[in-house]
């Protein structure tokens, strides 16, 4: 056995160590450098990214450059914006339409829906269509993909949140959600869930569903496919055989849309007729199956001259027909309204909003969000 003082390290081993201490040094020290590159180059890249987004308004470039699921705080994506009873038509040649509706804070959008193959392309007219532009992609997902931010399954979210107008949070189990959408009131959105904007979550989100091709083929198809606003959280706003339920997104068939199939189901159906705003004398629509109806303005109300802006008549006109909706618990809203000389579309507007239109179409969404109401 030895004992420890006769160990005395044989001077090849320490002259031998020098060496590799030198190597493994240069190793360190390559790694280090590589690592430290990588990193810069990371950083430097998100740090451009935060920098290019803080310095945009538009929700477009946001939600691109930070996708939905990894942003910090869930419940504020629509923080800043406030919703405004805004109609968003022709907006399809956005990358996703969805979005920039929302970020100029219309509650209303419009989808234009070609059904080919049992599937729904996007577009104004057959030539702008493509295979990846879908109602699917461009609507549905982005719809639900927000929904769900707004709605974090947390164990916050579990015991019922005091919001002042809807009580109940989410359930934890589907049968629960079914309970709590029974229990609500008619005015209470389904299961008491948060809709997309922050500043009023009871405010619901109008989709237009616009037909391009024949209803009885598209119909079928459009129901299918809003099938992730159904399962497994229902967002839609539903008639259920006796009482409208209102959700976060509400669904009106129009265009080419077949009145009596949308009706055909008596005991539920979670997308409703734009009816034409002329004809709800015929006393077929109702609040169970037409939430608004549209008015074609320029043949309704007719044509406003440049400088005189709308006659008392035209105006009496919009009155009447506004009131006679509301009377029948039906909202309203106006197409084909002016949109130029802009001094005739705004003072049209004017008045749409004073009469208490319930939905201003608009083309040009900047100029309609920032008119001073
Ligand atoms: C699908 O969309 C992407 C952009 O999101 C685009 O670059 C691509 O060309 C599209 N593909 C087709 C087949 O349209
Ligand atoms: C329909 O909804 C109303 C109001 O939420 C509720 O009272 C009623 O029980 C529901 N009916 C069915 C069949 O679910
Ligand atoms: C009505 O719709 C509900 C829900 O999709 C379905 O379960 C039911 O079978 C439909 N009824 C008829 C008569 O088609």
């Amino acid at each position: 056995m030895l004992a420890p003082k006769t160990f005395v390290p044989r001077t090849e081993w320490v002259a031998g160590g020098g060496r590799y201490t030198r190597l493994g040094k240069l190793i360190g020290g390559f790694s280090f450098f590589v690592l430290f590159v990588l990193c810069a180059t990371q950083l430097f890249s998100i740090a451009t990214t935060i920098v290019t987004t803080i310095y945009t308004t538009d929700l477009q470039t946001l939600l691109l450059s930070f996708p939905l699921s990894k942003s910090t705080y869930p419940t504020s994506l629509t923080r800043d914006i406030l919703p405004k009873p805004i109609h968003s038509h022709n907006d399809y040649w956005r990358l996703v339409p969805a979005y920039t509706a929302i970020s100029y804070g219309c509650i209303s959008i419009e989808a234009d829906v070609w059904e080919y193959d049992g599937e729904l392309f996007i577009g104004h007219d057959v030539a702008s269509l493509s295979r990846n532009r879908t109602f699917k992609s461009l609507y549905v997902d982005p719809l639900r993909e927000m929904l769900d931010l707004q709605n974090p399954d947390t164990e916050f979210t579990h015991p019922p949140h005091s919001h002042p107008r809807f009580g109940a949070g989410n359930g934890e189990e589907e049968e629960e959600k079914e309970d709590v959408e029974e229990e609500n009131g008619d005015e209470d959105p389904v299961g008491g869930r948060n809709g997309i904007w922050d500043v009023d979550p009871g405010q619901t989100t109008h989709l237009f569903v616009d037909f391009k091709t024949p209803g009885h083929n598209t119909l079928p198809v459009v129901i299918a496919h809003l099938e992730a606003l159904r399962t497994p959280v229902n967002y839609l706003t539903h008639f259920n055989g006796t009482h409208v339920v209102h959700g976060q997104v509400t669904v009106h068939l129009t265009g080419d849309a077949p009145f009596l199939s949308i009706i055909a189901n008596t005991t539920y159906r979670d997308y409703f007729y734009d009816a034409p705003l002329r004809d709800l004398a015929s006393g077929r629509y109702t609040p169970e199956n037409t939430i608004v109806s549209s008015g074609q303005f320029g043949r309704d109300v007719g044509s406003v001259i440049w400088g005189r802006g709308m006659t008392e008549g035209q105006k009496e006109i919009v009155r009447t027909q506004i009131e006679e909706a509301h009377r029948r618990g039906i909202m309203v809203r106006y197409w084909d309204t002016p949109g130029w000389p802009v001094s005739v579309r705004n003072a049209v507007w004017g008045v749409l909003v004073q009469e208490g239109v319930d939905l201003l179409n608009a083309d040009d969404l900047k100029a309609a969000s920032y008119l001073d109401w």
